[in-house]
C-alpha cells in the first residue's frame, strides 16, 4: 500500500466515532458462517478462510461472494450470492479470473493472453486462478504438486502436448530455487551493509533481481514457458551478481 493511503487511513480512523468504528467491523457473513456446523461444506469454507492471506489483510467474504455484510438476516445478506455451480455466481468457474482480477489486475493481464483463458471461456475447462492457489489464495501449487492436476489434458492419450506437465514443473522448480536465491541474496548484502562494506553495486543487481523475478512470476501467468524462463535466468544471474559484487 502507498504510503499516503496508510496516512490517509490511520487519520480517518482516528477521527471516527467509536461506534462507526465498530459497524464498519462487524460482518454478519463472518459472525453467522462461524458458528456454522464445521462438517458442513459452508462450515469447511469458514475454516479455509481463518488464517488465510486475505483474512490477514482484511478481505472479507463479500470481496468475492457480494451479498450484504450489513444485514444479519440471512436472506437478505445472500442478495446476489450464489453456489458456484450457478453462471450467475461471482464465482462460477468462468467468471472467476474477472473476480479475482479484480484485485490481481496483472495477473488477469497475463492470464487472458493464454490459450487456457480461451480454453476456459468457451469449453469452460482448464486451469483457473483456484487451481493453484485455491479460493482463498492460500497455497501457491509447488513443483513437486503440479504436474498432478496438468496431466488431466497433457498426456498422451488425448495429444495435448504431452510434454507440458515435466517441462512446467522444471520452470517452476527453477522459479523456486531463484526465489530462495533471491532472499539469500538479500540477507547477504543487509549483512554487508551493516558491516559497512562497498554495497553499490550490489544493490544496483540485487534491484534488478528482484524487478525480474517479480515479471517472472507476472509472465507465469501467460503459460509462454520460454519467456518466463528467461526471465528467471536473468533473475538468477543478477542475484549471483548481487552476491559476488560485495566489496
Ligand atoms: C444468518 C446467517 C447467515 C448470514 C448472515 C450469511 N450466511 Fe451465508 N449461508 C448461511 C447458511 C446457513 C448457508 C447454507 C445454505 C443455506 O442454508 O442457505 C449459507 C450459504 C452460503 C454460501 C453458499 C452458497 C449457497 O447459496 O448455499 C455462500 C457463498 C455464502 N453463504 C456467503 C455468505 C456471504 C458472502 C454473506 C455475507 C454477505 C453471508 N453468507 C451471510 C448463513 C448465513
Ligand atoms: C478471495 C476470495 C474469497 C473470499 C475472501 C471468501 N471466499 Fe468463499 N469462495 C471463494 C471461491 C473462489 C469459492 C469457490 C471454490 C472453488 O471453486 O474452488 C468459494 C466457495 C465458498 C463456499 C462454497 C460455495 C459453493 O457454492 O461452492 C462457501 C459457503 C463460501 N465460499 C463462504 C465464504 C465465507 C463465509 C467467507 C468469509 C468468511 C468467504 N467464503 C470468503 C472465494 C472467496
Ligand atoms: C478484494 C480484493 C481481492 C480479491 C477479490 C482477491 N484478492 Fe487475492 N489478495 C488480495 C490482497 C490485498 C492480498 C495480500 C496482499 C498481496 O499480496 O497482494 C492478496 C493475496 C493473494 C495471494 C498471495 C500473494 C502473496 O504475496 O502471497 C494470492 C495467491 C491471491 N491473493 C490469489 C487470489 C485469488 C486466486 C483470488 C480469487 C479466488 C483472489 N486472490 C481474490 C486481495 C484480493
Ligand atoms: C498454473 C498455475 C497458476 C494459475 C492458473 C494461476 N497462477 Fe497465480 N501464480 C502461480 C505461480 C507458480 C506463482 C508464483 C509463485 C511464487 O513463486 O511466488 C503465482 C503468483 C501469483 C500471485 C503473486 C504471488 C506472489 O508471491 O507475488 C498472485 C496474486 C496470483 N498468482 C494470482 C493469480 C490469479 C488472480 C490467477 C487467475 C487469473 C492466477 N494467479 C492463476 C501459478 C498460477
Ligand atoms: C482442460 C484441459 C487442460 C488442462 C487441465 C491443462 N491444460 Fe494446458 N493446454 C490445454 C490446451 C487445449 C492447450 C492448447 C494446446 C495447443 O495449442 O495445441 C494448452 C496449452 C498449454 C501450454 C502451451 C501454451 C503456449 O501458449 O504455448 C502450456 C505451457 C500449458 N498448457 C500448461 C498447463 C499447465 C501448467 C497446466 C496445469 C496447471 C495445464 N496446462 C492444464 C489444455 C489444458
Amino acid at each position: 500500500m502507498p504510503f499516503f493511503l496508510i496516512v490517509l487511513l490511520l487519520s480517518f480512523c482516528a477521527y471516527m466515532p467509536d461506534n462507526i468504528a465498530i459497524a464498519a467491523q462487524k460482518n454478519s457473513c463472518i459472525e453467522c458462517h462461524k458458528d456454522l456446523p464445521s462438517g458442513s461444506y459452508t462450515g469447511h469454507k469458514f475454516s479455509d478462510y481463518t488464517g488465510s492471506v486475505h483474512e490477514r489483510n482484511g478481505i472479507r467474504c463479500e470481496a468475492c461472494h457480494g451479498g450484504d455484510p450489513m444485514s444479519a438476516d440471512k436472506t437478505t445478506a445472500h442478495t446476489g450470492v450464489f453456489r458456484s455451480s450457478n453462471p450467475r455466481s461471482s464465482i462460477y468457474f468462468k467468471n472467476l479470473p474477472q473476480m479475482c482480477g479484480k484485485c490481481h489486475g496483472e495477473e488477469l493481464v497475463n492470464f487472458s493472453r493464454s490459450r487456457h483463458y480461451a480454453e476456459l471461456k468457451t469449453s469452460g475447462r482448464g486451469p483457473s486462478c483456484v487451481t493453484c492457489h485455491g479460493s482463498m489464495g492460500t497455497f501457491i501449487l509447488t513443483s513437486d504438486r503440479i504436474r498432478e492436476f496438468c496431466t488431466v489434458c497433457h498426456n498422451n492419450q488425448r495429444g495435448i502436448l504431452p510434454n507440458v506437465p515435466k517441462e512446467v514443473a522444471n520452470v517452476l522448480s527453477m522459479m523456486e530455487l531463484t526465489n530462495t536465491l533471491v532472499s539469500w541474496s538479500e540477507e547477504f548484502v543487509t549483512e554487508a551493509q551493516k558491516a559497512k562494506k562497498e554495497t553499490s553495486e550490489s544493490e544496483k543487481q540485487l534491484a534488478i533481481a528482484r524487478n525480474t523475478i517479480k515479471h517472472a512470476k507476472l509472465t507465469w501467468h501467460t503459460f509462454r514457458m520460454e519467456d518466463v524462463t528467461k526471465k528467471i535466468n536473468d533473475a538468477y544471474s543478477a542475484a549471483k551478481k548481487a552476491r559476488e559484487s560485495i566489496r
